[in-house]
């Protein structure tokens, strides 16, 4: 559907407008209302940001002008309460537009802005020839459209250790997903306080995992979420529904035109097997998070149907709540804490069921970031490092304990 709507390539911020979109935020109050919820999910002209959920917290949708009168009559009808959000959805992506017009262009990394793809390379590489007996940048393959995917290691003394792995920018248009990457990259190789978190465990972090659909959200349309490679109908598959472990079997679609298609197969995308293999190749992986936006959950496997929970469920709960009473004694900030599908609907083929289910991880976690609000992915510049600052807090107790347990 969106991809109908792109028109031009090129210049920053072109493309795909969002004139007169508007988010609505909805309020399931009952299974029944969740069951019409989960009806218009499956309706590609709705996009829905954020995933509906099992805890009462509300549900955020963005609809076009031509559906706007459609979707308000349905939920009135099934008296559904919901609320305006955001009254126009372009106006936030233009304040975001002038904003990285008139940054300016400092060599070093700062996180008073969003970075692009390449200037995430940069950095890493960067980082490579400034520290070269801490970090080793390495390419893990080309995405789609040929850009260079990157991992950093980032490793003290001789012998390895084992891995806490960070996976980020799944999704296009949660750019607050690889700014924190970059963050717990900044932390752990410039901040010589840090050192300690390097003393037990190594860690990999793969900043830009999707960075065609990335590239697309800053060239052409704000709100892409999939990869791009190219449909009949319409362009991508959502990465986060492709992966092989269950794919297909529950929340996922098998629309072309969804946000949420899984794919033509299971590792249809080449960005989801190049994630695939790098796990595969990285000996002891003691840890994985896959780091999203928006809505503050904090949850572990598995996605793929309800009731199903691993055998370190209560160990990986423990934790949980013991990171967020860290993040939210620094501001408020409080998480939802439970196993995907307490918190969600199910979604089979995401990246965490593949680390614990496919790749025998034991501690895996996915981080759903603060965002929302009159912003909604277009969480300000000025956003960036006091959730950065609170989330890496909690990044930091979850290293701590995963590295007595590693002992
Ligand atoms: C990527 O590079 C390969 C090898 O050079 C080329 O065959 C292919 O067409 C390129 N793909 C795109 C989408 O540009
Ligand atoms: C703390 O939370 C308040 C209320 O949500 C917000 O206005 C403020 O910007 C936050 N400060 C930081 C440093 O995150
Ligand atoms: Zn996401």
């Amino acid at each position: 559907m969106l991809a109908s709507f792109v028109v031009v390539l090129g210049l920053l911020g072109t493309g795909t407008t969002y004139d007169g979109y508007k988010v609505y935020k909805i309020s399931a109050k009952t299974e029944s209302e969740n069951v019409f919820l989960r009806h218009l999910e499956s309706d590609p002209r709705y996009d829905f940001w954020s995933r509906i959920n099992k805890v009462g917290k509300p549900v955020t949708v963005m609809a076009s002008p031509e559906v706007q009168n459609e979707l308000e009559q349905y939920l009135l009808s099934h008296k559904i309460d919901h609320s305006l959000e955001i009254d126009n959805v372009q106006r936030t992506i233009d304040a975001e537009r002038r904003y990285h017009e008139s940054r300016g262009t400092n060599g070093r990394i700062s996180f008073n802005q969003y970075l692009r793809h390449d200037e995430i390379n940069s950095y890493l590489d960067q980082l490579a020839s400034d520290y070269p007996d801490l970090v080793t940048v390495s390419t893990i393959g080309q995405s789609y459209e040929n850009r260079t995917m990157k991992i950093i290691r980032i490793s003290t003394g001789t012998a390895p250790k084992p891995v806490f792995f960070v996976e980020a920018g799944m999704h296009a248009r949660e750019w607050i997903s690889p700014a924190l990457s970059l963050y717990i990259i900044n932390q752990l190789v410039e901040n010589p306080g840090n050192r300690g978190l390097l003393e037990d465990l190594d860690w990999v972090v793969l900043p830009s995992l999707n960075p065609d659909g990335y590239e697309f959200t800053w060239t052409s349309n704000r709100m892409w979420r999939k990869t791009r490679s190219p449909g009949v109908m319409c362009s991508g598959t959502d990465g986060n529904r492709n992966f092989g472990f269950h794919w297909m079997e529950n929340g996922a679609s098998d629309l072309e035109c969804s946000d949420t298609y899984a794919g033509k197969e299971a590792f249809s995308e080449v960005e989801a097997r190049n994630l695939r293999d790098i796990l595969d190749a990285t000996d002891n992986i003691v840890a994985f998070i896959s780091i999203h936006s928006y809505g503050q959950y904090l949850f572990y496997p598995y996605s793929y149907d309800v009731g199903l929970k691993p055998d370190n469920w209560q160990e990986l709960d423990d934790l949980a709540h013991k990171v967020n009473d860290v993040i939210s004694a620094i501001n408020g900030t409080e998480y939802t804490i439970g196993s995907s599908t307490e918190v969600m609907y199910p979604a089979a083929g995401c990246s965490d069921d593949w680390a614990m289910g496919g790749a025998g991880i034991d501690i895996v976690y996915v981080y759903e970031l603060p965002g929302g609000g009159k912003e909604g992915f277009d969480l300000p510049p000025e956003r960036i490092l006091p959730v950065c600052i609170e989330t890496w807090e909690g990044i930091k107790v979850m290293a701590d304990s995963i590295a007595q347990d590693a002992k």
